[in-house]
């Protein structure tokens, strides 16, 4: 079967932007007539509502996911010669960004059910020289932060939240994000909060790291001067555009995420009773994810993956490898079998179509997709 007018995509971004044309037309007029660009009235704003939506104390606009990473973890005094855990299943940026301040990213496992790192992992992983552990709220699903702080408290060592992918979940009552020392939000323009082009926020509860990563944002520059510089920075700032598009998006972000909860409660009613098929969970031990990603687990993946694209259902492989085992960290000598459930989860991960727009009916056409392979 060839790709058809109705085949349903994975990700869907112009059904969102078709609905809010007018809006973010007038909004991008509106700042190409106030001729401010750069750190304007919609960077400011746009930080103040980021943070009530997320429950932070803080947030400041960056350039994209993986500059608020680098930026948190320079915040916090990531350097050369410290490590820093991460998964060994997530992008690769959770990993780059303690690379390129000359620190080693440390490869811990992750659970089986939530596909997010793994406590007892890290826990056997620490050393003297860990200076920060990087939680990624993995397609959504919040990680298990209660014995991460408390680990990372018992070390003296620093948290910071990759949420690229997890804007409003929520952790046991609380927001993900609030529960480290920094929080790193990505706004690829595919993901939940999506901007046109790249795009991301930092978010922290302390007045001082805030501080500090104003300085480091905007080129190192002593806050409120204009060329007195305190310590070496970056440019990562978030353009006024991006900014204005994001406002305009973020007040639909609730109802957008309720309609990626409900297209997960679809496929579970639908997919609970397949054999072989392993669904991720839809809120276990206390926690409400976010379903930026629906992915589904079995051990036919890519068979099943040619099935669903023959009959006009998108899908998507996130990730095909784990990073120990990756040629860029070739160099750390990782070897197959050193993150188990990473590796097999690798080999057996298909992400379902998800995002808002997505109606009953095709959710409904997906779930009659699959079962049809396990038939
Ligand atoms: C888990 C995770 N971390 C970090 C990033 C980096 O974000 P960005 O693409 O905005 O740099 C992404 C985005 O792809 C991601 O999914």
């Amino acid at each position: 079967m060839t790709a058809t007018a109705t085949d349903i995509p994975l990700l869907s971004i112009k059904a969102q932007n078709a609905a809010l044309a007018a809006e973010l037309k007038e909004v991008v007029g509106r700042v190409l007539d106030s001729g401010a660009f750069i750190m304007g009235p919609e960077n400011k704003a746009f930080d103040a509502e980021f943070a009530a939506a997320v429950g932070a104390a803080h947030a400041l606009g960056v350039d994209s996911g993986t500059s608020a990473l680098e930026l948190a973890l320079e915040a916090v005094g990531v350097g050369p010669g410290d490590e820093v855990i991460v998964p060994a299943f997530t992008f690769v940026a959770t990993a780059t960004a303690a690379s390129v301040l000359g620190a080693r990213p440390v490869f811990a496992d992750v659970d089986p059910d939530t596909l997010t790192l793994d406590p007892k992992s890290v826990e056997r992983l620490l050393t003297k020289k860990t200076k920060a552990i990087i939680p990624v709220h993995l397609f959504g699903q919040p990680a298990d932060l209660d014995p991460l702080v408390s680990l990372a408290k018992a070390r003296g060592c620093f948290i910071v939240e990759d949420c690229a992918q997890s804007h409003l979940a929520q952790y046991k009552g609380r927001p993900a994000g609030v529960f480290g020392d920094a929080a790193a939000y990505s706004f690829y323009p595919t993901k939940n909060l999506g901007a046109a082009g790249d795009a991301g926020a930092l978010t922290t509860q302390s007045a001082e790291t805030r501080d500090r990563l104003l300085v480091l944002r905007n080129c190192g520059r002593t806050l409120g001067a204009a060329y007195s510089y305190e310590r070496v920075g970056h440019n990562c700032r978030l353009d006024e555009i991006q900014a204005a598009i994001l406002r305009v998006k973020l007040k639909r972000l609730p109802a957008w995420t309720a309609a990626r909860r409900r297209v997960a409660a679809l496929y579970h009613a639908g997919l609970k009773d397949v054999p072989g098929l392993r669904l991720p969970p839809l809120g276990a031990g206390g926690t409400e994810p976010v379903f930026h990603l629906f992915t589904v687990r079995c051990a036919r993946r890519d068979a099943l993956a040619e099935h669903l694209k023959r009959r006009g259902v998108g899908c998507g492989v996130y990730y095909p490898s784990p990073l120990h085992l990756s040629p860029a960290y070739a160099a750390l000598g990782g070897r197959e079998g050193q993150c188990p459930i990473s590796e097999q989860a690798c080999r057996e991960v298909l992400s379902l179509p998800m995002f808002a727009e997505l109606s009953d009916a095709d959710a409904g056409r997906v779930i009659d997709a699959v079962r049809a392979f396990f038939k």
